[in-house]
């Protein structure tokens, strides 16, 4: 399942060594989540990103093909796109900063939504992740990249 889901998310050579099984996460490191932050994540995207990213952060169903001016549509945040292979911090200053080089449909949020914000909503898009993507998440996080 793992070696299917790595298969369809894409992002080719991207990660050397994306088809590596992750270690198992040690108990005591499982997800955990402050309901305050969470319902605060919730506001902040549906008021801003929702809009683009769909209600349920699926993002456009075609957002792996450039539209007709070469531009990526919104991908999807919940688990099933790429967003995933990105650190906490990489995530942030995507948010931060919009599509980088300015070449792109992501506005950039740096001045309009406070760092509370974006950590909110970040930790908001995680929770709708699987358990396994989390999981694989958080191993390539513990290897430091
Ligand atoms: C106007 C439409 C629009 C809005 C509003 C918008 N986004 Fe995006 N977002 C995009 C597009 C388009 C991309 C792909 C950009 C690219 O490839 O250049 C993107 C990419 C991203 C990515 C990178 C995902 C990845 O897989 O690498 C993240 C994270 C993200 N958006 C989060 C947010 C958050 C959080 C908000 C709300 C604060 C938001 N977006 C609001 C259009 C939007």
């Amino acid at each position: 399942m793992l070696l299917l889901l790595l298969a369809l998310t894409g992002c080719q050579g991207e990660e050397g060594d994306a088809g590596r099984l992750p270690l198992p996460v040690p108990e005591g490191m499982k997800r955990s989540a402050d309901p305050a932050l969470l319902a605060q994540g919730e506001r902040v995207y549906r008021r801003h990103c929702a809009g683009c990213h769909a209600a349920d952060a699926s993002g456009d169903p075609n957002w792996r093909k450039r539209d007709t001016e070469g531009f990526f549509p919104p991908p999807p945040l919940n688990g099933s796109g790429h967003a995933w292979h990105h650190s906490t911090e990489v995530l942030a200053d995507f948010i931060r900063n919009g599509s980088p080089g300015g070449k792109g449909r992501m506005p950039a949020w740096a001045g309009k939504l406070s760092e509370q914000e974006i950590t909110a909503v970040i930790v908001w898009f995680q929770s709708l992740w699987s358990q396994q993507v989390y999981d694989t998440w958080f191993e390539i996080q513990q290897r430091g990249r």
